[in-house]
């Protein structure tokens, strides 16, 4: 990555492992996030204030238009990494699928067709999981239709697909 090459980092609409992607956001330099309408959303129900994420330097891309216009930068090398944690059981159906309807899975389609390297965390993974709801812990049982279309996306070139806190920060060991 050269030293104005940037991560785009998109935040969908998942309360799950959302604390943990925002504290590795916050510790790495070079970073712009993409935001799904139902990302921002959460960010609010969890308390996060985008105004503090501008103030470091970080722009702040919303889901406002039809066309996904953001991804325009993908073709112009600003960004050499797109990152989609947390990623939604929906994006990652969406993704697997190549829909590419909204901000983010558009993101994750144009990169592909760049040839640009994602990296996907996927949290409904495992048959339980237990996720952070905004005020409490809450036990979910992830259907086959998710845990299959995690698989079909693991599939994907150019994309690194994990499922853990710790294979999100080995995968990004390199770019960061
Ligand atoms: C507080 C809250 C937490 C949520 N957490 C999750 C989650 O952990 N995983 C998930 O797949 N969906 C979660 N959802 C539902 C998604 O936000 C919803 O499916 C949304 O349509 C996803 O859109 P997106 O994939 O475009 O971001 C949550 C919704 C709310 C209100």
């Amino acid at each position: 990555m050269t030293n104005k090459q940037r991560i785009a980092w998109c935040i969908t609409g998942s309360g799950h492992y959302l604390k943990e992607s925002i504290e590795i956001i916050n510790s790495i330099e070079n970073v712009d996030l993409f935001l799904s309408q139902a990302g921002e959303e959460v960010l609010k129900w969890y308390d996060y204030d985008l105004d503090k994420f501008k103030s470091k330097g970080i722009k702040i891309f919303k889901d406002v238009t039809a066309s996904s216009a953001p991804v325009s930068l993908l073709y112009d090398g600003i960004y050499n990494l797109i990152v989609v944690s947390p990623a939604t059981s929906n994006t990652v159906a969406q993704m697997a699928y190549g829909f590419s309807d909204n901000l983010v899975t558009n993101m994750f389609a144009q990169a592909g067709k760049c040839k640009i390297h994602s990296i996907i965390f996927a949290c409904d993974t495992e048959p339980t999981v237990i996720t952070q709801a905004p005020k409490k812990l809450v036990t979910l049982y992830p259907r086959g239709i998710e845990l299959e279309n995690y698989e079909k996306l693991k599939k994907f070139e150019f994309a690194d697909v994990v499922n853990n806190i710790d294979s999100l920060h080995e995968a990004l060991k390199k770019w960061i």
